[in-house]
């Protein structure tokens, strides 16, 4: 049941003019919303799980709240804290409270975004687990904070990442609703580096997307590269070229040394290699590099030499 006439169809619509694809997770998302429920995102990086809250976010009004999860966001970083030096003065009073992000969603009724919910340490997920059950939080010394009916928790969490996934299996999978977030299809993330990179050249974004789809599915590396790395090589290549002065940057006339150390700085860093591969992530990207120029060539060759 929609209980905000702001998560309605409508919402979905204008979501999915800003967001490209992703129509079923967007509805996934405000359906989860608009009954109130909690959210939990579970994706590779750059899968558009923080592009795909901020839209929806923006577009409902609703305040987005955002927390980076990480160890040291202890319960009173998330909560937050009463000033030290002002209780000295004047006591435990409620105007001297700071109030993080928690408490600033659960007051404002808005969507308390905590990335990588995972590497967050046991006792502020333990908070976390309270509030999403109770909606409402009671912080000593300050009292009992209600949530407003707009507040929900969006968390988000990537499969990869083997830090602390099982331990927060069971209390957070239990209280969320569970959206998972795959790589985008190959028109997809074209699409996102044309939208990126503005006035690219288009066959050097599909060679760009080639290569990290490829790297995927590359059987000397265990962790490919996101969309994120299509997007930087397109923007390094173009960059690299006017610096040196060629003439174009088509995948014909390309001159293969810039392509290559574009795709070599915007790559070799996001890739993750099997440690048992004995290659280097230059080698891999140079390969991945040059598989997508046959492809090219293959294309502009039919149409050439037909
Ligand atoms: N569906 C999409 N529509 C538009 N842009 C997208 C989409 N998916 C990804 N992008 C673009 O790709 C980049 C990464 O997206 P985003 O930050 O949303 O990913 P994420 O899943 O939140 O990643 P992380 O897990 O690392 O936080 C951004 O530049 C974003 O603009
Ligand atoms: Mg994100």
């Amino acid at each position: 049941m929609t209980t905000d006439r702001r998560f309605d169809r409508s919402l979905v619509h204008d979501a999915t003019e800003e967001v490209v694809g992703r129509r079923r997770e967007i509805e996934l998302v405000v359906a989860a919303l608009g009954a109130s429920r909690h959210v939990l995102l579970e994706g590779p990086p750059g899968t558009g799980k923080s592009t795909l809250l901020r839209a929806v976010a923006a577009l409902s009004d609703l305040e987005l709240v955002f927390v980076e999860g990480n160890a040291e966001l202890t319960p009173a970083r998330l909560a937050g804290h009463f000033d030290p030096a002002q209780v000295m003065a004047q006591g435990y009073s409620p105007d001297i409270f700071v109030p993080g992000p928690l408490v600033q969603a659960l007051r404002a009724g808005g969507l308390l975004y905590v990335e990588e919910i995972n590497r967050i340490p046991e006792e502020t997920l333990n908070l976390l687990v309270t509030v999403m059950s109770e909606r409402e939080l009671t912080v000593p010394r300050l009292g009992r904070i209600v949530a407003h009916d707009n507040f929900r928790i969006v968390a988000a969490m990537n499969p990869f990442d083997a830090v602390g996934t099982a331990r927060i299996a069971g209390a957070i999978y239990d209280r969320v609703n569970r959206v998972s977030v795959g790589y985008q299809s190959e028109d997809d993330e074209l699409a996102i580096v044309h939208r990126e990179a503005p006035g690219c050249d288009d066959r050097v974004a599909k060679r760009a997307v080639a290569c990290v789809r490829g790297s995927r599915e590359h059987v000397d590396i265990r962790i490919g590269s996101s969309v994120r790395g299509a997007i930087d090589l397109v923007m390094l290549a173009a960059e690299l070229a006017d610096l040196r002065n060629d003439t174009g940057i088509e995948p014909t006339t390309i001159d293969e040394g810039t392509g290559l150390d574009a795709a070599c700085a915007a790559l070799s860093g996001r890739i993750r290699l099997h440690e048992s591969c004995g290659r280097t992530p230059e080698d891999v990207v140079g390969e991945l590099w040059a598989a997508t120029r046959t492809s090219d060539d293959d294309g502009d060759g039919a149409s050439g030499k037909a």
